[in-house]
């Protein structure tokens, strides 16, 4: 019966934010979630998402369904956007990036027995619940840098050497979850070679376009399997670069084998859409295409992203250079990219961030940069050498 359900363990990243809120202490800071925060600490909604919203409330004339595909132009202009006009993908909008990744996963486990999902970790923890929520089996390797702070290819290299023919590669496209560190370009050429060498599937999980090296920068990853490989699919997100967390919006996007076959395999994700949700909810995916089919709006939304960007990447040097100073140095954090990194930390000395200073985060040492502001980026470097004491 119901009754014979288990307690569940708590989600390491949503479960902070409650904790945060229990917490008595004004100093506490919430070092969680990746959403950005500005120098007051706000999630703000960018203005171009404001604008859109206000033509939106005027114009929009039916709120009658759509279907599972949602909303196909918002589609075509984010992918347009992402990828250039020149990349050939099918696909269809998704809830949120998470939505596209467990669409995918449903019909890639309903497509060759035995495939497995191969994950780099330390890794976004939704993974590999997803994964097994598809009945998927899962292989990990070591997502790691080499002591210059660098992207170590040698475990993801040996794990494409030793797969079998049809196993998922699941990679992040730039600015890596947790640990800020991505392959260079030369090494994704490595990569993508010995994927496509050894028959294996690559799904790029996209999540942070626009947070890494530049907008362009950031999808080049899709560009360069889109040519290596005959099959690939993108799990993208708008959450972050168009700040519409919550309002979920998302697409999948396939290259097939031709054009015949990506297009069956839409129909596919189509399908497991209509068992789970029917549809995706429409506003923030007609937010972001009423931004994209608009110069203005649009110059407006990359305006904004590239402060972020910019805000994101000196606070990872003003917080690497803090370390530093107090001979805590990483290189690995000062070479990453994106909105987190991993602090150097032993199990325990999390808690103790939390209990003696009320600096929250994941049991995994990862932070959210986007919450450093000057006066936490000296309390944090403080904490974790009083820590690093005992
Ligand atoms: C994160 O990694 O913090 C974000 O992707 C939010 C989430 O859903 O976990």
């Amino acid at each position: 019966s119901l009754s014979d359900l288990q307690p569940l363990g708590l989600d390491p990243i949503l479960s902070i934010a409650a904790r945060v809120a229990r917490d008595p202490r004004p100093e506490r800071v919430d070092f969680g979630i990746g959403v950005y925060r500005d120098a007051e600490g706000h999630s703000p909604i960018f203005a171009a998402v404001k604008a859109a919203e206000a033509r939106i409330a005027r114009d929009q004339r039916t709120k009658a369904y759509l279907s599972p595909l949602g909303d196909t132009r918002f589609v075509a202009a984010m992918s347009a956007a992402a990828f250039g006009e020149h990349l050939a993908f099918a696909g269809l909008q998704t809830v949120g990036g998470t939505g596209a990744l467990h669409l995918a996963m449903h019909v890639l486990a309903a497509t060759g027995s035995g495939r497995k999902v191969v994950l780099g970790t330390p890794t976004w923890p939704n993974h590999a619940p997803i994964a097994a929520s598809a009945g998927l089996g899962i292989r990990t390797y070591a997502h790691r840098a080499d002591v210059g702070g660098a992207f170590d290819p040698a475990p993801l290299l040996q794990a494409i050497a030793t797969c079998s023919a049809g196993d998922v590669f699941v990679l992040h496209g730039c600015c890596h979850n947790p640990t800020g560190i991505d392959p260079n370009l030369a090494q994704w050429q490595d990569i993508a070679a010995a994927i496509a060498a050894a028959g294996a599937l690559p799904l790029i999980d996209l999540a942070y376009q626009g947070f890494g090296e530049g907008w362009a920068e950031d999808q080049a990853v899709v560009a360069l399997f889109h040519d290596a490989v005959p099959e690939l699919l993108v799990a993208y997100s708008c959450d972050k670069n168009f700040g519409l967390y919550r309002d979920r919006v998302g697409m999948l996007t396939v290259k097939g084998r031709d054009a015949t076959s990506g297009q069956m395999i839409v129909q596919h994700l189509a399908a497991a859409a209509r068992t789970a949700y029917s549809m995706p909810p429409d506003h923030g995916a007609v937010v972001v295409r009423t931004i994209l089919e608009d110069a203005e709006l649009s110059r407006l939304w990359r305006s904004e992203l590239d402060a972020m960007r910019a805000r994101l990447a000196s606070l990872r040097q003003a917080f690497a250079m803090a370390l530093e100073a107090r001979g805590l140095g990483q290189p690995c954090l000062s070479r990453g990219f994106g909105m987190f990194g991993m602090l150097d930390v032993a199990p325990g000395d999390v808690e103790q961030l939390t209990e003696r200073f009320a600096i929250f985060l994941p049991p995994s040492g990862r932070i959210n940069l986007a919450a450093l502001t000057d006066a936490t980026i000296e309390r944090l470097a403080d904490a974790l050498l009083a820590v690093r004491a005992g």
